[in-house]
């Protein structure tokens, strides 16, 4: 791979700007937007629906930045039709939802709640009727609390559970969506939910983590095999979230600390997606935290189920050194207390979240996954976007910087399929400033700024300059 540095300027008018990127795209290639269920809808009470660990976490104090929950966020639930709009507006080819698994089943099992379900058949039906296509997302984090009650993702019978889930819901939504994935990124509600206590549910055991790392994509592989059986005509896909890893310098130890990081951020879910293998190192690295006896004979091969196309987040990259281990005895060490740091380094362009700003990290990423694995089905990168500091000024944002990392971040994707990794779409993350998880709604993504007073929605320069490049590819 060469270093090829992706830059992108928009002192021009940003119209002239988007035209350009526009034509590096291939023909065909899918734009959109991504939005998840816990983060936008609100209604936590409404039509049937059950708790999620989510409502419990962010109801816990001290765990959401200022004890902020998702009680309302921006009210989608009720303004979808304002929402779609939004999105027709700006002319997406592709919206990718997700569905709150407590309005389907408020337990996590049993009979389908049909209220919660109605409410994504109209969303679809408001979509299609605006010329977007679904893409559906069965699990964005927001798990039943009844069923984190049984374990959770800990438990093995959870990922049963996911695939009665996913099976009501496409026996409901099922002749409209044909685009479908299983998991947003299992890292993070394996690592950040069971390892490090950073999301909900909230557990610190490392143990637990792996564990439920592999639960889930054992849910993932069984879902897809299972809805695959019911109509063969979908498409199936995961999203990951992934890391471009490097050793920040060429000495041994550094060397081996990315390792280890690349063992945790990629490998223990691109391995038995991808290839149906599980790391050896990981076996190696938390030998003292597992006896990894949840992998059973034949997992590997439910894991490795087919797919029509991979899904990609991508937000930064991993440069690693080693350091000291914070816990010195290894059967005590949370799952990320690997030796190793990834770094923000002093030329880096930070983002409101803290995370460096490198668009030719995505493009080695995509090239570290072509060469990695043969199997690679298509890719489709199913989130991008920054968090800016915004703010409205005689009703306006000027983002310049949002715009900036997505242009840059587009055009790396483009040189990624000029060097043969089959990329099929992009989807911004995000249309609405929304609930940033453990951050709150103090960080905001969103191309739309949302007054979460008034919850009123105001496009920002960036919505213009996506809706320029977006006018820009139509014939
Ligand atoms: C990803 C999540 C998404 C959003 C972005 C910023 O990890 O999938 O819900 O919070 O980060």
């Amino acid at each position: 791979m060469n270093d090829t540095a992706v830059t992108t300027t928009v002192d021009r008018p940003f119209e002239s700007v988007a035209r350009e990127t526009a034509r590096l795209l291939p023909p065909g290639f899918e734009l959109g937007v991504a939005m998840a269920s816990y983060q936008i809808e609100g209604a936590v009470a409404d039509d049937g629906r059950g708790t999620s660990i989510w409502d419990t976490f962010s109801h816990t104090p001290g765990k959401v930045a200022r004890d902020e929950t998702g009680d309302v966020a921006c009210d989608h639930y009720h303004r979808y039709r304002e929402d779609v709009a939004l999105m027709a507006e700006l002319g997406v080819d592709a919206y990718r939802l997700s569905v709150a698994w407590p309005r389907i089943q408020p337990d996590g099992r049993g009979p389908v709640n049909g209220a919660g379900a109605d409410f994504y058949s109209r969303l679809v039906d408001e979509l299609l009727d605006a010329g977007i296509t679904p893409l559906v997302t069965l699990y964005h984090w927001d798990l039943p609390q009844a069923l984190e009650d049984a374990g959770g993702w800990r438990k093995r019978d959870t990922a049963h559970r996911f695939v009665d889930y996913a099976l009501a819901v496409q026996d409901r939504i099922g002749d409209r969506v044909r685009r479908w994935i299983t998991l947003n990124e299992p890292y993070c509600s394996s690592v950040l939910g069971y390892g490090t206590g950073r999301h909900a549910p909230g557990v610190r055991d490392a143990g637990a983590a792996l564990a439920a790392a592999h639960h889930l994509l054992l849910g993932h592989g069984l879902a897809v095999r299972a809805m695959r059986e019911r109509d063969a005509e979908a498409s199936y896909g995961i999203t990951l979230n992934l890391e471009p890893v490097s050793a920040l310098r060429d000495r041994p130890e550094d060397q081996e600390a990315a390792r280890r990081s690349l063992t945790l951020s990629n490998l223990v879910f691109t391995d038995p997606v991808l290839a149906g293998t599980y790391p050896q190192d990981a076996r190696r690295i938390w030998s003292a935290v597992s006896d990894f006896s949840f992998l059973q004979d034949g997992d590997l091969d439910t894991t490795a189920a087919e797919l029509d196309f991979l899904g990609v987040n991508y937000y930064f990259p991993a440069r690693v050194r080693a350091v000291p281990h914070r816990e010195p005895d290894p059967a005590l060490r949370l799952v990320d207390d690997l030796g190793a740091a990834a770094l923000v380094l002093p030329d880096d362009e930070v983002t409101e979240m803290g995370w460096p700003v490198d668009p030719d990290g995505l493009r080695r990423l995509l090239g570290w996954l072509h060469e990695t694995y043969p199997a690679l089905p298509p890719v489709y990168i199913t989130e991008n976007g920054r968090a800016c500091l915004d703010v409205v000024e005689d009703g306006a944002v000027h983002d310049e910087a949002r715009i900036r990392y997505v242009d840059s971040h587009l055009r790396a994707v483009a040189q990624a399929v000029e060097s043969g990794v089959d990329v099929r779409g992009y989807f911004q993350w995000t249309l609405l400033d929304n609930f940033e998880w453990a951050e709150g709604y103090a960080r905001r993504f969103g191309l739309v700024h949302v007054d979460y007073d008034k919850l009123a929605r105001l496009p920002k320069d960036s919505f213009s300059w996506y809706q320029a490049l977006l006018a820009a590819r139509r014939p």
